[in-house]
């Protein structure tokens, strides 16, 4: 290969290239996205305009579901024409199909350049100048079991994001029929307290208000530096542990929140924690699947409804207006007529204030492939629709019962804009809800915490004006900071 454009101006290294990353999927992705772009940035790259602008062009991929998988085959077969007119662009394929195409993907995608798995992400520099030298393409997808490497988010001194992201762990030793994390995120490996601690208090120096742990069983958290799990819950773990040692050693932080625990490990100590912690979010997000035990058995999910409801019932009683909210999937093989109406009254029974739905995707490398993929596209579909008109009547109740209360909303950038309206900027409360703000100042109010009284219900969010001052002189309360939007 033959460098080009500003590769050619330098002789050595390290050379300057474009890159620009197209993320898709979760925000464990959206947040590997920003280390990749750390990555490349130290090794020389500058942000791209655009795809056609790029010397590099990575895709952070997502595989949880085939339909995130079509959607990415079909965004990098669009680049076919560019590379044949720039045989020099470098195309990356990094994330969760990486891990699980591996070399399989160079042979399918002939215009793929680099294949990189979620843990080969610090290798990424010098791949891509082995290819810029003329090696051949590659694809590097190994885990990195025995030395795992945790890479911090990128942080640049007064442009820290107002929401920071913070990985705990990485990979999932549970083995849910469904699912094809374990495959393509490799065995539970925790990252050590003092650098999650290190890394929020950075964050938190630089003008970071809320830390979101980042972890596909965040729950599970281990750590020998850190007390053993009390109690004789053989579920019980040292996230609360976890949770205490950051608000106890970054005590700036404003607020904490963590995301996605798995119901086995809301234990007693878990609900403490939140009787306990003021700085942590009223609001969890626990991952259900199913209301039916049959179907929970068979996804292997090691909890039966029952036990879903009281670990739940525990966490929402253990502080006031503690909010959850879950991922739910339909149409699972074998699942009839009768459970899904369980998992309706599940979700009626918990009163999820939002929930994410799924029809079942058959993926490759898991347990379910085994079972008949017997519910119709047809059924599935209808499913979603009924399990999305249930949510959203509670959801709606949910968010009209906040009109005339007060709010305090951490304001975390600006709108997108509404035909019509004021500026705008948005935010969340401790519960997640999404409030949007109306006020003519409220650009200098990112990264604050402002009362806010809400004005009316949208269907997903939230409108409120600042309540103490006429919105003309609002003023923000607490620091407040210009910040970046985050994301
Ligand atoms: N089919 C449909 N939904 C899935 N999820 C994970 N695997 C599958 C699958 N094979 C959903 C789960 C999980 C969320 C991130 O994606 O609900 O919690």
């Amino acid at each position: 290969m033959r460098p080009r454009g500003p590769w050619r101006a330098i002789p050595g290294f390290p050379v300057t290239f474009r890159y620009v990353i197209h993320t898709f999927g979760c925000q464990m992705n959206v947040h590997d996205s920003d280390r990749m772009a750390a990555v490349l940035r130290h090794a020389g790259g500058v942000p791209a305009a655009g795809t056609g602008d790029a010397d590099v062009v990575v895709f952070n991929t997502c595989s949880v579901r085939e339909k995130a998988e079509q959607k990415l085959r079909s965004e990098v077969g669009r680049l076919a024409p560019l590379k044949r007119c720039r045989p020099d662009l470098v195309v990356v394929v990094a994330g969760c199909v990486a891990q699980q195409e591996g070399k399989r993907l160079l042979a399918r995608i002939p215009h793929v350049d680099l294949v990189v798995g979620p843990d080969n992400v610090p290798e990424l520099p010098a791949l891509l100048l082995d290819r810029m030298a003329g090696a051949a393409p590659t694809a590097r997808t190994e885990f990195d079991t025995l030395a795992p490497r945790f890479l911090a988010a990128p942080l640049e001194p007064g442009r820290a994001p107002v929401v920071g992201l913070v990985t705990t762990m990485k990979g999932c030793d549970e083995r849910c029929s469904f699912c094809i994390v374990p495959h393509t995120r490799g065995p539970e490996r925790y990252r050590p307290t003092r650098e999650i601690v290190d890394e929020a208090r950075r964050m938190v120096a630089e003008g970071t208000r809320e830390v979101l742990l980042l972890g596909q069983t965040v729950d599970s958290f281990r750590d020998p530096a850190l007390e053993p799990p009390g109690g004789d819950d053989p579920d019980e773990t040292q996230f609360p542990q976890l949770l205490r040692a950051l608000v106890r050693q970054v005590p700036a932080l404003a607020r904490l929140r963590y995301t996605s625990p798995h119901p086995r490990h809301a234990t007693e100590s878990l609900a403490r924690a939140h009787m306990d912690l003021d700085v942590l979010a009223r609001h969890v997000h626990l991952p259900v699947q199913s209301g039916s035990d049959r179907v929970l058995r068979r996804m292997i999910r090691r909890y039966t409804r029952a036990e879903y409801v009281a670990r739940a019932d525990r966490l929402v009683r253990a502080r006031d207006g503690i909010t959850l909210s879950t991922d739910i999937i339909v149409g699972f093989p074998g699942e009839t007529r009768a459970d899904f109406e369980e998992t309706l009254s599940l979700v009626r029974e918990v009163g999820f204030v939002s929930l994410f739905g799924f029809k079942y995707s058959p993926r490759p490398h898991t347990a379910a492939l085994r079972l008949h993929d017997d519910v119709s596209e047809e059924v599935k579909s209808e499913r979603l629709a009924r399990l999305f008109e249930v949510a959203d009547v509670i959801g709606s109740a949910h968010l009209s019962s906040l009109v005339g209360t007060r709010q305090q909303v951490l304001v975390e950038g600006a709108s997108k804009r509404d035909a019509g309206s004021a500026i705008r900027v948005q935010g969340r409360t401790d519960r997640n809800e999404i409030v949007h703000i109306d006020a003519p100042e409220a650009a200098s109010l990112i990264g604050a915490i402002v009362e806010v009284v809400i004005a009316r219900a949208n269907r997903h969010s939230l409108v409120g004006v600042p309540s103490d001052v006429p919105p003309a002189r609002a003023q923000p309360r607490g620091q407040v900071r210009r910040l970046p939007v985050y994301g």
